[in-house]
């Protein structure tokens, strides 16, 4: 905590007591660097400034705004949680009533009941299981549900009281720029002296991580649909990628047999956390509308900016675009 109270990072959600905003910001940061949140944490404070804001947009404007971010089960869970934070007429101030926020879970409770409310628990991310393996010499793989409990009860040991916020952000930020993943500064580490993997030479080889499963290939593609300046697009169904979110025509709904469509791209690659997606994009014009399944609808194009898209299809419009 020392070494925070001087190199700690200038974060906008810092220093505010506001819980909404650092409930906002703890979401965005879920699986988002800290560098891209904090535009997107100004836009959603600029646009929503408090929670009942958030709670009166409708789940479009909401995915609109997140767009580009990804995970945007994540932007439905915020949603619904600014709801519930209105019903219950404001923000519950216990890690148990965080935690039946949707979208929160024992981290995000901790993080937000310690930074919005002085709550005595400790959210440690990946930084901080990283400083503590190696402070501490665990070899317990940090991303396993053993090594979450351990360097979660660790960290939950070495809070103190009486100041959790503050301890839970200088564990994230000594992770994120003194004992970094790679090339770690231990010749100017304050903890040098008593760090266990750099008394031992293990600095390189902790923490430990589990590989994960192989992630798989999936083939998608997608025609743009034209007609008379209109375009055919659908919203994404529940169960699958990119639930709520807009796309033109799948090619899973519809066939282009007998139509001449021109291929934009072919096998272009985009990389989610569980699949590579391989797509082909195509461009059909076509004079009367063929028929698609009934959940797809006909939008002007130049309306098409109101529509919240996956990032695979917004780079599809670019290419539509310079056809
Ligand atoms: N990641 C998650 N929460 C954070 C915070 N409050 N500051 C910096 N990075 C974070």
């Amino acid at each position: 905590m020392d070494w925070y109270a001087s190199h700690s990072r200038d974060l906008p959600w810092r220093g505010i007591r506001d819980a909404y905003g650092i409930w906002l910001s703890e979401i965005i940061l879920q699986q988002t660097r800290v560098e891209q949140g904090r535009d997107y944490w100004h836009r959603f404070m600029q646009r929503f400034p408090r929670v009942e804001d958030l709670a009166a947009a409708s789940e479009d404007e909401v995915l609109l705004l997140w767009q580009g971010l990804g995970y945007y089960s994540r932007a439905r869970n915020l949603h619904t949680a600014a709801r519930q934070i209105v019903e219950l007429g404001g923000f519950p101030q216990t890690i148990e009533g965080l935690r039946r926020l949707k979208g929160v879970g024992d981290y995000t409770a901790a993080a937000v009941g310690s930074m919005a409310f002085g709550l005595p628990a400790a959210a440690v991310d990946g930084n901080g299981f990283r400083v503590m393996a190696r402070y501490f010499g665990i070899d317990t793989p940090i991303n396993s549900s053993a090594g979450k409990q351990t360097f979660t009860a660790l960290a939950n040991e070495l809070l103190p009281a009486d100041q959790p916020g503050t301890f839970n952000q200088a564990m994230m930020d000594f992770g994120a720029l003194q004992c970094t993943p790679q090339s770690p500064h231990c010749m100017q580490c304050p903890l040098a002296e008593t760090c266990t993997a750099l008394r031992e030479g293990r600095v390189e080889t902790l923490p430990v991580k589990l590989r994960k499963t192989a992630v798989k290939t999936r083939r998608m593609g997608y025609v743009y649909l034209r007609c008379h300046g209109e375009v055919a697009i659908h919203r994404r169904p529940a169960g699958d990628i990119w639930q709520g979110l807009w796309e033109p025509v799948n090619l899973d709904d519809w066939q282009m047999e007998g139509y001449s469509p021109v291929l934009l791209r072919k096998e272009v690659k985009h990389v989610l956390t569980h699949r590579i997606l391989l797509a082909d994009f195509y461009l059909l014009e076509t004079e009367t509308r063929p028929a698609l399944p009934a959940d797809y609808i006909w939008v002007k194009e130049d309306a098409l900016d109101d529509y919240g898209k996956p990032r695979l299809i917004e780079i599809m419009l670019e290419e539509v675009s310079k056809a």
